[in-house]
């Protein structure tokens, strides 16, 4: 098995936020190199499972999120309140339609975090180690989603995933956007094979006018600074004070190495009360908008970094911002030595 093929299957991927899929109906479906993977409010729970239907396979949604009930278009078998409704089933003689089932993933959660998995390895919790309690801490300080930005980066994942462990770029990749916080060194926290980074803001102007937005949430969990998280493999969490954060999947893309299927959704903190909202309306939008210019400028670069780029072995040339990528290639190493993948 292939080293994305491996992980995809032995880790616990988070998926979504409970807030961003609300209403009966509400689903996020993401590409991967093990498949399409659905999450899909079905009026009781959230339900993860192969986009492929049970009837002949055909992919039940094609959008990347969105409101629809979860019948496939091709003959309209419909999945609701946990069962497979089949139209004419007396077209299907002999048939036991009654074992027509999705196809599920094991899914946990942490905190109002769902992740899922395929044969994990090991308990989400046990993955997940220490950075189990500051995501709990995250999730129950999260109200609702703004906005969901997805796309496929034209790089091989690691390749994106290691741009995003590191500040280094920041000034000349960034520079009408991040690089306006003028971040300090800040600190890097290593929890098992996931790692964090604190970083406080530089910009006097921006950090007073920062702190005073406090007032708008309520909230009793956040850095004030910049922080971002990296949970392996392919899940980075990042915020500039708890007062939004940017959810970003990097999966690895079905037989297409040299790309990788991006997805970002800006959630933000649950608000005072409506005049709290009203104030903070723009501040939102030019979080939204900013974010996505953020990405645009780290795919442009990842575009210029060939596959043959990346490789598990330690950089040769590592500065100290980039103790995070030895790590990541560490963790991919280790990987590799237990289980034989390639
Ligand atoms: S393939 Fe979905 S209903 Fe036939
Ligand atoms: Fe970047």
């Amino acid at each position: 098995m292939d080293l994305d093929q491996s992980l995809m299957r032995d880790y616990w991927h988070l998926l979504c936020h409970r807030n961003e899929l609300p209403q009966p109906g509400d689903f996020l479906r993401f590409e991967t190199c093990i498949g399409d993977v659905v999450v899909f409010n079905d009026g009781n729970d959230l339900v993860v499972y192969d986009n492929r239907c049970p009837h002949r396979g055909a992919l039940m949604y094609t959008g990347t999120h969105g409101n629809q009930p979860a019948t496939c278009s091709y003959h309209g078998w419909t999945y609701a309140r946990g069962q497979i409704i089949v139209p004419h089933r007396e077209n299907y003689p002999g048939c036991e339609l009654d074992k027509a089932r999705l196809a599920t993933f094991d899914a946990d959660w942490c905190g109002d975090f769902l992740f899922f998995a395929v044969t994990p390895r090991q308990t989400l919790y046990d993955q997940l180690g220490d950075a189990a309690e500051i995501l709990e801490n995250i999730s129950f300080n999260i109200g609702a989603s703004a906005d969901v930005n997805q796309y496929v980066y034209d790089c091989y994942w690691p390749l994106a995933v290691e741009n995003a462990l590191e500040p280094d770029h920041i000034s000349l990749i960034h520079p009408q956007t991040l690089s306006k916080l003028e971040l300090e060194d800040g600190e890097n926290l290593f929890m098992g094979l996931n790692s964090v980074w604190k970083a406080p803001v530089g910009n006097a102007r921006l950090r007073k006018q920062l702190s005073a937005l406090r007032r708008f949430f309520t909230i009793d969990y956040g850095y004030e600074g910049y922080m971002s998280l990296y949970l392996f493999p392919f899940t980075m969490l990042s915020s500039t004070y708890g007062y939004s954060y940017s959810l970003q999947s990097f999966f690895p893309r079905d037989g297409q190495q040299d790309t990788t299927s991006f997805s970002s959704r800006l959630l933000t903190a649950p608000l005072r009360d409506a005049q709290a909202a009203a104030a903070l309306e723009s501040f939102f939008a030019s979080t939204a908008q900013v974010n996505r210019q953020v990405f645009d400028e780290d795919h442009a670069v990842c575009k210029r970094m060939p596959r043959t780029s990346w490789s598990t072995d330690p950089l040769r040339f590592a500065s100290r911002s980039e103790a995070k990528i030895q790590h990541f290639r560490a963790s991919c190493r280790a990987h590799l030595e237990q289980t034989g993948a390639a």
